[in-house]
């Protein structure tokens, strides 16, 4: 039996302006959206669309410019700093577009970083650590620093440090850029498995071979969202 569907994160008409001098860079115009557990969602878009900005909404990186989010029945955009970067650790498991691994750490201590911050042991962390490097095919980088490793590897360790964790809801921003064909497959697949499991999964994305595993499209354009391809969009103008 399929798992009920419930609505993990919420935007209700929230954006995000930028303030430069004089002049106001609108990253994303008032969008709704809702992430349903179950679901693997992409976000399609061309480069500078907002899609980055939507998912840093969804992902409590950025707060909104105006507008509303919600986490799980949560207001978040009325949280501080503190209790906004609890909910990323509990609740979110984020792939930047830029990896963000910690330079000076090898692969498994950046995936052991988010399991240590929520006080798990040492050797319990190693353990979930090196099995979820396994999962992505980097079971024999675990000692590697991350700086050794090529963009493909270390956006693998990216993904495993997001899915460690085991949250209710996985973000992925351009998680198949650097990699080739069989690893976009391991990888889409095991996010479906995740939104199979009843998680919440968003992906980022220009890549079209990832459309056959969405569960559901939102295209981003020029700031704001819409549920029809790019392609209709002109075609209608
Ligand atoms: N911190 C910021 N300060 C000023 N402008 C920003 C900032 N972040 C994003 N923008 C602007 O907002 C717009 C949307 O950016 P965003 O990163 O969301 O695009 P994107 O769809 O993810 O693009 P890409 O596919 O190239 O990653 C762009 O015009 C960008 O220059
Ligand atoms: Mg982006």
């Amino acid at each position: 039996m399929l798992p009920t569907r419930k609505i993990i994160a919420k935007v209700i008409g929230a954006g995000k302006e930028y303030k430069a001098g004089d002049t106001t860079i609108t990253a994303l115009q008032a969008s709704t959206v809702d992430l349903l557990s179950g679901e693997l969602t992409l976000i399609i878009g061309p480069s500078g669309s907002g899609k980055t900005t939507l998912l840093s909404l969804l992902g409590c990186v950025i707060y909104p410019s105006f507008g509303e989010v919600w986490i799980d029945g949560i207001k978040v955009s009325d949280l501080n700093e503190k209790s906004l970067a609890q909910i990323r650790l509990k609740k979110i498991g984020f792939v930047f577009q830029k990896f963000n691994l910690i330079a000076p750490l090898t692969a498994l201590e950046n995936v052991m970083m988010p399991l240590i911050l929520q006080g798990i042991s040492e050797k319990e962390s190693k353990a979930k650590a090196t099995a979820a490097l396994e999962k992505v095919g980097m079971g024999d980088r675990l000692k590697n620093l991350s700086n050794d490793l090529s963009g493909g590897q270390q956006q693998r360790v990216a993904i495993a440090r997001a899915l460690v964790t085991d949250p209710e809801m996985m973000l992925c921003d351009e998680p198949t850029a650097s990699l080739d064909i069989k690893s976009v497959g391991i990888v889409m697949k095991e996010l479906k498995q995740l939104a199979e499991q009843g998680k919440a999964v968003a992906v980022v994305t220009h890549d079209t071979r990832l459309t056959p595993f969405a569960d559901r499209i939102v295209y981003v354009v020029d700031g704001a969202i819409s549920d029809k391809p790019i392609e209709e969009e002109l075609s209608q103008k």
